[in-house]
């Protein structure tokens, strides 16, 4: 495995290898790689002659006061265990090389930034979608890799490759969970013992929700939600949302009579987590 700093140099190295008519599957990331991150990049070792890996604690997609100080990094651990994926290129960018000054191309992550975490998170998935857009006209991948833990991230990042037409295929998988079925989310790492047990009723409260929707026949949304919420508030610091939407255009529903996407935000402690759940009557 080849680790590069500079975007000019794996844009030169992959475009050799794109003459030649090899496909290039891309995954990125923030670092802190766990099993979520590491089921992506094995579809993508299956799917592609080449693979690529990003890691950058992307600063646009932080709000003033989150957590970009403090995001955990282990930049010698995320190389070995990639190394043991059989990834080709690990591309470890400076903040200068992913927004030199001149940078303008800040990228608008469209409507569906309306919903969920993005009123929650002001500026958040503006920041997301640019730092995609950003590696993705260096690396210019055949197929990018996400999960599907960041359910609304997904959706923009393939409506931001549709407004721009870019020639890149956006693969997901789906959430990859704890054994107590605690998403996993490098984020898992701030959580104290007693946050920790905590932290599993996200899940619970999803099960739960599922249940009443499949198997009991209920479809008014309000009743779902309050449900959802009385699993969770004797045992999180504070609920963010719960929501109940449209899986496509995340807008909320009324009712659930055909598919729904079930998301929630929750602070255990100083951090926060999202999980979610796509539910078909
Ligand atoms: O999902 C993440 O880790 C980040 O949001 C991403 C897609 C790597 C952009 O910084």
């Amino acid at each position: 495995m080849k680790v590069l700093k500079s975007a000019k140099r794996l844009t030169s190295v992959i475009a050799r290898f794109k003459k030649k008519g090899k496909r290039i599957g891309f995954v990125p990331t923030m670092g802190f790689l766990h099993e979520g991150h590491l089921s992506l990049v094995r579809k993508a070792r299956r799917e592609n002659d080449i693979v690529a890996v990003s890691i950058f604690v992307n600063p646009t997609q932080f709000g003033p006061h989150e957590d970009y100080r403090r995001y955990p990094r282990h930049l010698a651990r995320d190389t070995r265990l990639l190394k043991r994926e059989g990834v080709d290129y690990l591309f470890v960018p400076s903040r200068s090389s992913i927004y030199p000054s001149h940078f303008r191309d800040y990228v608008r992550p469209g409507p569906l930034a309306r919903y969920l975490c993005g009123p929650k998170r002001p500026g958040h998935f503006r920041g997301v979608a640019t730092v995609v857009k950003r590696l993705f006209d260096i690396v210019a991948p055949y197929a990018a890799y996400f999960g599907e833990k960041d359910y609304q991230q997904a959706r923009i990042i393939e409506s931001m490759v549709k407004r721009f037409q870019l020639p890149v295929r956006i693969k997901t998988s789906p959430i990859v969970r704890e054994q107590d079925g605690l998403a996993m989310s490098s984020r898992n790492r701030y959580l104290s013992r007693e946050e920790r047990i905590s932290a599993r009723f996200l899940y619970q409260a999803l099960l739960l929700a599922r249940k009443l929707v499949r198997q009991q026949g209920v479809r008014d949304v309000r009743r779902v939600k309050q449900a959802v919420q009385n699993v969770l508030a004797p045992h999180v610091t504070k609920i963010d949302y719960v929501a109940i939407v449209h899986p496509q255009t995340l807008k909320p529903l009324k009712r659930v009579n055909h598919s729904a996407l079930i998301a929630l935000a929750c602070y255990v402690g100083r951090t926060r987590l999202i999980d979610n759940m796509v539910v078909r009557v």
